[in-house]
């Protein structure tokens, strides 16, 4: 049984230009460094997954903890692959296209290439699936067992530029941690 992800390879587009000055004005609020907020829903994630062991309801509770802890996501949740197409999973937001190529959209893409996809402006993306149209940003992080790709995890943002490298990290932490917590997964 392998149960760790591998190394996230990760492909970041640009940034896109800022259009508007920043606000300096304002004292800036002290906010939570990345890789500890990731660090604390790791052990959040360990605590939900505790003692359960069905997939559905732990990829469930996996969404809804992404969804209600990351700041500025309005989209957390799982596509898993069968066959050539990606079909929609657990996830909190608002319904989603329920079957995805692969190569297509964002997700269609990082699981094709078994690669993570940042996208700091969805709408400089070519071939964009667009559910929610408050999105314009989104993070794809394919999710293995071992060598074996089992589908992606995908968060969205209205917030341009939401995510960057630490995400990518901290997400592929945590889907270590899932993934090592379900054994036979998908058997
Ligand atoms: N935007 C995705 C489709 C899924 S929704 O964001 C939930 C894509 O382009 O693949």
């Amino acid at each position: 049984m392998v149960t760790t992800q591998p190394k996230a390879k990760v492909k970041a587009k640009p940034a896109a230009k800022k259009t508007m000055k920043q606000k300096t004005s304002a004292k800036a609020k002290p906010t939570t460094p990345k890789s500890i907020h990731y660090a604390e829903l790791v052990g959040q994630l360990q605590g939900l997954l505790k003692g359960e062991f069905d997939f559905i309801a732990n990829a469930a509770n996996f969404a809804a903890l992404l969804k209600t802890s990351l700041p500025d996501v309005n989209w957390a949740g799982f596509y898993f692959l069968k066959g050539n197409e990606l079909v929609l999973g657990p996830f909190q937001g608002r319904p989603a296209c329920v079957r995805i190529p692969l190569g297509s959209g964002v997700c269609g893409v990082a699981a094709r290439q078994c690669e993570t996809i940042i996208v700091p402006n969805v709408h400089e993306f070519v071939g964009h699936i667009a559910c929610d149209p408050a999105s314009n940003a989104e993070i794809v992080v394919p999710l293995f067992d071992g060598e074996r790709m089992l589908g992606v995890l995908d968060l969205d943002s209205p917030v341009m530029g939401r995510f960057d490298d630490q995400d990518a990290e901290g997400l592929n932490e945590l889907l270590t941690v899932f993934v090592a917590h379900e054994e036979g997964l998908g058997e």
